[in-house]
C-alpha cells in the first residue's frame, strides 16, 4: 500500500505527516508494508528541506525530518499512490484538478480519518510555534485513525 500526503509547499504540514506516519508504522511493525511520502501542490519550495519551526516540533516529539526535501505534486502520482491526502479543502481542490479520470487511488482529506470528515490541518506558516504544536496533535491523531483504516483494508 502506498500512502502520499499532500499540503501548499511540502514544507511544514505534510512532511510532519510523513515523519509521524512512518514511526507510527513502525511502532505497529506495518513499515514493510505501507510505503509513504509527502509533497506539495505549489512548485514553490522544491528541493528545500522542512521549514526550520517543523523540524523543531518534530524533533521535540524525537522525529527527525531533517532529510526529507520538497517535491510538487504530480499527475504520476495519482497512478503511484493509493491513498493521496491533502491537509485542506484548498490542497484538495488543486489535487482533484490534477487527478487523471483514469486514477483509481482515494483521493480526500488526511483528517477524513480522524473522525472529522472535511475538517483541515490549519496552515502553520505565517503563525507562531503552536501552530506547529497543533499540526503535530491533529496529524497524531488521524494517523492513528489511517492506520486502524489500513489495517482492516490488509
Ligand atoms: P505547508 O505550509 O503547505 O504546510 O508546507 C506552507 C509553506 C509555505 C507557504 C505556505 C504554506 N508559503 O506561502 O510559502
Amino acid at each position: 500500500m502506498k500512502v502520499l500526503f499532500v499540503c501548499l509547499g511540502n514544507i511544514c504540514r505534510s512532511p510532519t505527516a510523513e515523519g509521524v506516519f512512518r514511526r507510527m508504522l513502525e511502532q505497529a511493525g506495518m513499515a514493510e508494508a505501507v510505503q509513504i511520502d509527502s509533497c506539495g501542490v505549489s512548485e514553490w519550495h522544491i528541493g528545500k528541506a522542512p521549514d526550520a519551526r517543523a523540524q523543531q516540533a518534530a524533533l521535540r516529539r524525537g522525529i527527525d525530518l531533517s532529510g526529507l526535501r520538497a517535491r510538487q505534486l504530480s499527475e504520476q502520482d495519482f497512478h503511484d499512490f493509493d491513498y493521496v491526502l491533502g491537509m485542506d479543502q484548498d490542497n484538495l481542490r488543486a489535487m482533484r484538478d490534477l487527478k487523471p479520470a483514469n486514477s483509481q487511488a482515494h483521493v480526500g482529506l488526511l483528517l477524513d480519518f480522524a473522525g472529522t470528515p472535511g475538517a483541515e490541518v490549519p496552515d502553520p506558516y505565517y503563525g507562531g510555534d503552536e501552530g506547529f504544536e497543533n499540526v503535530l496533535n491533529m496529524i497524531e491523531a488521524a494517523s492513528a485513525g489511517l492506520i486502524r483504516h489500513l489495517k482492516r483494508e490488509r
